[in-house]
């Protein structure tokens, strides 16, 4: 299908921009009509950013699947939704229609039923990328249960850490996951999770790496008799639940400046309408394409670009299982000789390990089917953006650089393939919708362009978070008290001489690495639980592949004792977060800077993990400034 709201001009660009500034209200209501409402909504927009209150299309009724899957049915059918590219290239890859999907959603729908989730109750979902996980999160969806997908290289306590904080009931997993030549034992790290989660009354679990698991009698059931249950039941069918616009679909935990992750949660209406707009006009998608997304659906991407916005326009979504690597560094682009891919979206760090093995990956690849690029989750060196281009591209191809966060829902900043212009290293200029403004530090706005400052958005734009979870008011002082009057992202950008944004990092405590974010304070509260540890400071540095990696300072007890290792601090934090978080470096120190009230100097610690050793500033007003000269002696 293609909808109306497609933006084909730079001029058709500058009136969409001009018409959302002016009338934001009557600008997204054109757009939400091209959807499925069984009530049309009352209101299109309410807003404070004070207290904060968002709401979008308020009295509107819906269920987002209806409009991912039923209102295809008469037209694309038969049309692949899914395919599936499994991990290793020997294994039959799936191919899942319009119709055979929203079979499936709603069989397993009543499998969740069966097992007593109702509307408004959370469902955790811990699984490797198969197609079932899709089909969890839409089962969930239709029944208007909440779904927390979490990602699969988190650890037993951050799983707990979610169920805690969500109080979600149910989850679903599987066995194993197959990535790379790994497996990843998925329900045996739920299982660690359960010992802390006695409310958790059941566990849905499907089979795909066949390895033995513990399956507790009352609690735990496997996918498939779930499903052979609903068969023999004899109703196929499955009723959308009907949602308030403003009802929550999902909660998607993501890493802050501090403390434990917070749980962003995005509603069914904003989020629907904002998903499919940005996901039609960034991409400019066609009917005929094949849409690859190589992020995990764990992610915000995944859940924005690999199931909701492709369904929601009638798109054949590819969910790959493996990883660019392997069987080796050619995978990617026989994925997309072998499907036709046409639209490839993917991370900088994906690039910047690519680039490692040379040419020879793409030898006697076909790669004519491809139309669009595009980069998400960090910022692109200019090298790597390049590269991208001339050798996935031909030298012209459209690079999409696109903005945006788990809080955003979809892309804010972004250039339109081959409809407005890009620049390497810039995501370029706003969706129609999205009002950004730089700040300063003293919260004076930075008006007119060639200026750096604190990115914010002056208008609230229907795909924005609506809250955190449990907890409003850390939403309200994490993103709205910063500025007055503005959702804060955490980014610093700079606005060149055109007006186009250039996102330059975090200007938090918040890192980066590999497009995985992750809290410093997160990663210390980890090393601090080992035995023998002091304290510790976090910092990121540049790394060339990850972009970001992790630097750690950690003061011990005894730093004679043997029985600490960097190994061990290493277990310690892959056991409370997921090897994600593990430090790519560890350097023991007598003693961390601190000013006289007793303050963690966090700069002079992050210029010395940069290596500017010689540039730190003022050190004399510090408790200890000799320990900045044994730190830098022992850099690693
Ligand atoms: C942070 C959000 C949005 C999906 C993946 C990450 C960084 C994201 C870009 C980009 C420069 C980017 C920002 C942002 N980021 N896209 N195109 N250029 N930086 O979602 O985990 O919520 O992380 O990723 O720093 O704040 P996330």
């Amino acid at each position: 299908m293609a909808y109306s709201f497609q933006i084909t001009s730079p001029d058709a660009y500058k009136l969409a921009y001009e018409k959302s500034v002016m009338d934001p209200q009557g600008f997204w209501a054109d757009i939400a009509q091209n959807f499925f409402w069984r009530k049309k909504w009352d209101k299109v927009l309410e807003w404070n950013f004070k207290e904060p209150r968002i709401e979008w299309f308020r009295g509107g009724k819906l269920n987002i699947t209806e409009n991912c899957l039923d209102r295809h049915l008469g037209t694309i059918g038969n049309k692949p939704a899914f395919i599936w590219e499994p991990n290793d290239d020997e294994t039959d890859a799936r191919i899942l229609s319009y119709r055979n999907l929203h079979f499936k959603v709603m069989q397993f729908a009543n499998v969740l039923k069966n097992n007593g989730v109702r509307k408004g109750d959370r469902v955790i979902i811990y699984m490797g990328m198969v197609p079932e996980l899709a089909i969890a999160v839409l089962a969930c969806a239709r029944i208007g249960a909440i779904h927390s997908v979490v990602f699969g290289g988190f650890s037993a306590q951050s799983i707990a850490d979610r169920l805690h904080d969500s109080q979600a009931a149910y989850i679903i997993t599987q066995d194993g996951s197959l990535r790379g030549n790994k497996t990843v034992p998925l329900k045996d790290i739920i299982d660690d999770a359960l010992v802390q989660c006695p409310f958790v009354r059941k566990c849905i679990v499907l089979t795909q790496a066949r390895i033995p698991v513990s399956m507790i009698k009352g609690r735990d059931v496997w996918w498939e008799d779930e499903i052979k249950k609903v068969e023999s039941q004899g109703n196929p069918d499955c009723p959308a639940e009907e949602m308030d616009a403003e009802d929550p679909l999902f909660i998607l935990y993501t890493s802050g400046s501090t403390g434990k992750p917070k749980g962003v949660v995005h509603t069914v209406g904003g989020y629907m309408v904002y998903t499919a707009y940005s996901f039609v006009n960034v991409f400019q998608y066609r009917p005929e394409d094949i849409h690859f997304c190589t992020a995990d659906i764990g992610w915000i991407t995944g859940h924005s670009y690999i199931i909701y916005g492709p369904l929601l326009a009638g798109a054949t979504s590819l969910i790959f299982a493996g990883i660019p690597t392997y069987p080796d560094a050619g995978r990617l682009w026989d994925v997309v000789a072998k499907h036709k891919v046409s639209i490839l979206y993917t991370a900088p760090t994906a690039i910047r390990s690519l680039m490692g093995y040379g040419e020879a990956p793409f030898e006697g690849k076909d790669l004519s089917s491809l139309r669009v690029l595009g980069t998400v989750g960090e910022p692109i060196n200019e090298e790597a953006w390049h590269w991208y281009k001339k050798h996935a591209g031909a030298d012209k191809l459209p690079v999409v650089d696109t903005w945006w966060q788990t809080e955003t829902g979809g892309v804010l900043i972004s250039n339109l393939a081959g409809i407005t212009p890009e620049k390497p290293g810039y995501a370029t200029l706003p969706l129609p919708g999205v009002q950004p403004v730089l700040m300063d530090e003293n919260g004076k706005e930075l008006e007119g362009n060639d200026v750096s400052g604190n990115l914010c958005i002056k208008f609230p734009w229907p795909g924005m978070l609506r809250t955190t979870y449990g907890d409003h008011e850390r939403c309200r002082t994490t993103y709205f008290s910063t500025y007055d009057n503005l959702y804060f992202t955490g980014d610093g950008a700079y606005r060149d001489e055109n007006g186009m944004y250039r996102i330059t990092g975090r200007v938090d405590d918040v890192l980066n690495v590999s497009g995985h974010r992750i809290g410093t304070a997160e990663v210390e509260n980890a090393i601090n639980m080992h035995h023998g540890v002091v304290e510790s400071a976090v910092v990121g540095y540049p790394h060339e592949v990850k972009g970001q990696g992790i630097y750690a300072y950690i003061v011990l007890e005894n730093p004679d004792d043997t029985h600490l290792s960097e190994q061990d601090i290493m277990k310690t934090v892959t056991r409370l977060i997921g090897a994600i978080a593990r430090p790519d470096k560890l350097q023991f120190v007598p003693d961390l800077p601190k000013t006289r009230s007793g303050k963690i100097m966090r700069r002079i610690l992050r210029k010395i993990a940069e290596g500017e050793t010689a540039n730190l500033g003022d050190t004399t007003t510090l408790l200890n400034p000799e320990v900045v000269e044994q730190i830098i002696t022992g850099r690693l």
